[in-house]
């Protein structure tokens, strides 16, 4: 059978670090309440000239040059974010235009923190569906410009960033030891969108809008969220939190990701953490993380990988793969 396997994987961040220090001269917070409550030590701005589709181009073309292969080898992209260049076209389709490719589709995914897992368990459907070989799948976001820099609740939380892997098609026994995707876990619930959504929108107010948060309320439902679709993840593979070498979880806040790891019995060394460094990066908190862990040699060929996501929505989700 098919499989989606990660061929290489890449990452981009803005030149601008923001620490909680400097934060504290914008709004009434202190590093000492950011770290820990969140675990949050600095986070990367876009300045001038990066955007969404900069970023995601960057993040692509270190993914391309990491799996040795040329854009024009690439049949899909699949961009994850939440925060494109325009209204329309797809920031996908900025990024295909900046890769200099004319071949092939692009599209965005949009589930907000969740979106790189969604993106991901559509390009492994693609994939196995035929329609495509070769799929860069990138999560690029920058939120700094939908947050409200005056609201101390949410503006120390997020920051801009990129991530971005080449999925390609090989093939596989229908194993669990087999290299790729081995399944994917997506939900969806709207009646919680008034907990996080952004107040702005063209059919609304015709204005991009301000991130909002009951902060308490999202941190009630997250973990539970996130526990349910890895343990199904675990259930639909037949493989167990023992099994696991990596939680690449999604990166908003050290709490939730400790909270999930514990319930699920997944000790601290397996789990990979950037949101110290990074912030919320929405969409590509993932692909940032699983680059890190990767480049620094610590997610090897045939280790067991959980990804795991929630967002605004609700949105939520899991992909286990075999690196
Ligand atoms: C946002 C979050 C860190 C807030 O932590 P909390 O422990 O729930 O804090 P609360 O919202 O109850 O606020 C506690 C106090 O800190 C204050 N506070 C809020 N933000 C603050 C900040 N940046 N600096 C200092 N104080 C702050 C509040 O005003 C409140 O003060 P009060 O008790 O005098 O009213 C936490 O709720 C959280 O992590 N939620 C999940 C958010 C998330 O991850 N969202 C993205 C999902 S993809």
């Amino acid at each position: 059978m098919i499989r989606s396997i990660i061929r290489g994987f890449g990452a981009a961040l803005p030149k601008r670090v923001m620490t909680n220090q400097d934060i504290e001269a914008i709004v009434e917070t202190s590093d000492e309440w950011i770290v820990q409550r969140t675990g949050i030590k600095q986070r990367y701005i876009a300045g001038e000239g990066e955007t969404t589709s900069s970023l995601g181009e960057q993040a692509a073309r270190a993914a391309l040059e990491n799996a040795g292969i040329r854009p024009e080898d690439i049949d899909l992209i699949i961009v994850a974010t939440s925060t494109p260049d325009n209204t329309f076209p797809a920031t996908a389709v900025n990024i295909q235009n900046r890769l200099g490719i004319t071949s092939g589709f692009a599209f965005d995914v949009q589930a907000v923190c969740s979106g790189f897992v969604y993106a991901m368990a559509t390009a492994d459907l693609y994939i196995r569906g035929g329609m495509a070989k070769r799929v860069l799948v990138i999560g690029a976001e920058t939120f700094s410009r939908i947050l409200d820099w005056t609201d101390r609740t949410t503006c120390v939380l997020f920051g801009d960033g990129a991530g971005a892997v080449v999925l390609e098609a090989g093939e596989g026994e229908g194993k669990t030891s087999d290299r790729g995707i081995l399944t994917s876990n997506l939900r969806s619930d709207g009646s919680h969108k008034d907990k996080l959504y952004v107040d702005g929108g063209p059919s609304t107010t015709g204005t991009v809008g301000h991130l909002r948060m009951e902060g308490r309320e999202v941190f009630k439902h997250a973990v539970g969220m996130i526990t349910d679709v890895i343990e199904a993840a675990f259930e639909a593979t037949g493989t167990t939190a023992d099994d696991l070498d990596w939680l690449v979880p999604h990166q908003a806040n050290r709490r939730i990701i400790d909270g999930s790891a514990k319930k699920l019995g997944i000790p601290t060394e397996k789990v990979v953490i950037t949101v110290d460094q990074h912030g919320n990066t929405s969409a590509a908190s993932i692909p940032l993380a699983l680059a890190a862990a990767a480049s620094d040699g610590r997610i090897k060929k045939g280790d067991l990988v959980m990804l795991e996501a929630m967002g605004g929505g609700f949105t939520w989700g899991a992909v286990l793969l075999r690196w």
